[in-house]
């Protein structure tokens, strides 16, 4: 329960909608991800025929979702698609009205509450004209931002055509968050133990943030640009100092980045996944009290299981704390 009068945005967490098999096969009948209900509370993402996650009810029922969120004294949620519900490698005319028909589902569930739960689109990166379409679209429906993932095939946040999505965003006031997935290493080396979780996911979100900063992206990205990266950016801040030691050191790592890249953690925002207080107290200290906000992953299991807790619990002042629990996100979002 709320403990204090400061309100509290959470603005991390996933939504999977009632996908029917036969919409997903309209996409991919062997891949696309679907919603198996089995009772009311129990259900099973499916890709094709293999079970791909089990599932519980506050991913698609907005009521439950408001309940736990009543529980936890959540004010207002942010969701954004679970990843597997992305599309970035299909051909566009399949990609598009499949981005359409999920961020039209995230506003029917919002419908439930639109002041207490916000959505953010997805969009479908291989074609940049259709994804800056599309984050138009959804921005003119209700959503508040854009989730994208953190690559699109062997294409990084560097990429030209992300770049250039990225500037759309921009100059249409559309805040975006960062979400590893479709992580590295293979089944191979990440065979068990959800290591891709573990290990390659954090390095999904370091490599997004360093192909911003050393390439030099942000000298070119406008100021304006509102990007957020999940859990915490991942391994970065603990190799920040790597990072700027590499720069000092080796002239190819300056050779497209002009100033040192600690300079660069003015230009984006982390949420606080990141399950340590001290992890969180290094956090706060690299990025800055107004750049980390909260951000749960609920309603997954490798998300905060009391959402706000760490915030909550943490030696920051008061006023410290209503930034990272809300302020920051009402000013981030403009909610
Ligand atoms: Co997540």
């Amino acid at each position: 329960m709320k403990q204090d009068a400061t309100s509290v945005i959470d603005i991390h967490s996933h939504f999977f909608p009632p996908i029917t098999q036969a919409e997903a096969a309209s996409l991919d009948p062997e891949r696309a991800p679907w919603l198996q209900v089995g009772d009311n509370e129990h259900g099973m993402i499916m890709t094709g025929n293999k079970p791909f996650r089990p599932v519980y009810s506050a991913l698609w029922d907005p009521a439950r979702r408001i309940a736990e969120m009543d529980e936890a004294g959540v004010d207002q949620q942010i969701m954004c698609a679970t990843p597997v519900m992305f599309g970035y490698n299909y051909p566009i005319a399949l990609a598009l009205p499949w981005a359409q028909r999920m961020n039209d589902y995230a506003i029917e569930l919002c419908a439930h509450d639109p002041q207490r739960l916000k959505t953010l689109a997805q969009v479908p990166l291989q074609d940049i004209e259709a994804a800056c379409r599309e984050a138009s679209r959804a921005k003119s429906i209700g959503h508040i931002g854009v989730q994208i993932g953190n690559h699109f095939g062997n294409k990084d946040m560097d990429d030209a055509d992300m770049l250039t999505f990225l500037t759309h965003c921009a100059s249409e006031d559309i805040p975006l968050l960062v979400h590893p997935w479709d992580m590295m290493g293979g089944d191979q080396r990440m065979k068990k133990w959800m290591l891709p979780w573990l290990v390659a996911m954090p390095a999904e979100t370091q490599l997004g943030i360093l192909s911003l900063i050393l390439s030099g992206a942000f000298e070119r990205l406008p100021r304006s640009l509102k990007i957020c990266f999940a859990h915490g950016g991942g391994s970065f801040a603990f190799l920040l100092g790597r990072v700027d030691n590499a720069w000092r050191e080796r002239d190819i790592i300056r050779e497209d980045c002009p100033n040192l890249p600690s300079s660069y953690v003015d230009r984006f925002f982390v949420d606080s996944a990141v399950f340590d207080t001290r992890a969180l107290e290094l956090l706060v200290d690299v990025m800055g009290e107004e750049r980390v906000m909260l951000g749960s992953d609920y309603p997954y299991p490798l998300g905060e299981q009391q959402v706000g807790k760490l915030i909550r619990e943490s030696r920051f002042s008061s006023q410290t704390r209503e930034g990272l629990l809300s302020g920051n996100a009402r000013r981030f979002f403009g909610i």
